[in-house]
């Protein structure tokens, strides 16, 4: 007899590839901190030590490291159900070697999240199997916007779920087309000069924020393979900020 769930699990097996990245590993949860003195923001994805995220940066780059024509490195995070870290994962990653001057005194290099194959979004959405999105909510200082300096960032996209307070992917109040996929390094909204971004490379255009609107204290999903830009309201307007997220392991 003809089986619908026998017809899956065989399509599965001679697609076992695509079956896999369709459905999914678990996505990576990091916290995000505000340098204050650089204005960087900063995950600590490398043995625990801070790499800055930048986001028209194609690779990742370490400051130190044996050869200057790149390496293989281990870089580690946790994985998330979108509401804690779960357990810690590590996996390799190409990154090349000698990062821009003024990095934050403790960071090891820089993570590369613009839209290239070797960003360590794209690294992270080949090695966990998932989706090659970004759910960043940078976190403020906590002088001009309340909150403290923690943020959050899940590599993979969502869920990202505040406690008691649901899946914030999923409560976008607005979305924007991405452009610069086309060897710009960076993301660009229908805001030529606009980018997204936060790291100043010498010698290129000015990284500013998108068009009017302040990137702290807001969820960002940024979907690679759709070129779109998702954004929640200002989270401090509903009781919230990028620090609520809860950062204890699962029981
Ligand atoms: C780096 O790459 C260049 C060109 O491919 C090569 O000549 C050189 O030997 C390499 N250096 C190291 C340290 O691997
Ligand atoms: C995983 O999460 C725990 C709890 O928040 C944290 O202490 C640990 O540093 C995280 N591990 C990595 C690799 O980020
Ligand atoms: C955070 O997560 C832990 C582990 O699941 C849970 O015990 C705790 O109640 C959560 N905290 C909040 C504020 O929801």
């Amino acid at each position: 007899m003809w089986s619908p769930k026998l017809f899956l699990v065989s399509l599965c097996i001679s697609a076992l590839s695509t079956c896999t990245a369709a459905g999914g590993g678990k996505p990576l949860v990091s916290a995000v901190t505000k340098d204050a003195s650089t204005s960087l923001y900063t995950a600590p994805l490398k043995d625990g030590r801070p790499l800055v995220l930048d986001l028209s940066g194609p690779v990742i780059t370490l400051t130190t490291c044996s050869s200057k024509n790149g390496t293989v490195t281990t870089l580690s995070a946790n994985a998330t159900d979108g509401a804690n870290p779960l357990f810690p994962v590590s996996f390799p990653a190409a990154a090349s070697c000698g990062a821009p001057p003024k990095l934050p005194a403790a960071a090891v290099g820089v993570a590369g999240l613009g839209p290239s194959s070797q960003s360590f979004l794209a690294q992270v959405a080949r090695t966990q199997k998932v989706a090659n999105k970004l759910a960043l909510c940078l976190p403020s200082d906590g002088k001009t916007t309340s909150g403290n300096s923690v943020g959050v960032a899940i590599f993979g996209g969502g869920p990202l779920i505040f406690p008691d307070r649901g899946d914030f992917t999923t409560m976008l109040a607005g979305t924007a087309p991405l452009r610069g996929f086309s060897g710009s390094p960076g993301y660009y909204v229908s805001a030529n000069t606009a980018c997204l971004g936060f790291v100043r490379a010498a010698g290129q255009a000015p990284a500013a924020v998108l068009g009017g609107f302040q990137m702290e204290n807001r969820l960002l999903v940024l979907d690679v393979e759709k070129k779109q830009l998702g954004f929640t309201t200002f989270l401090n307007g509903v009781g919230l900020s990028c620090s609520n997220f809860n950062f204890t392991l699962a029981a």
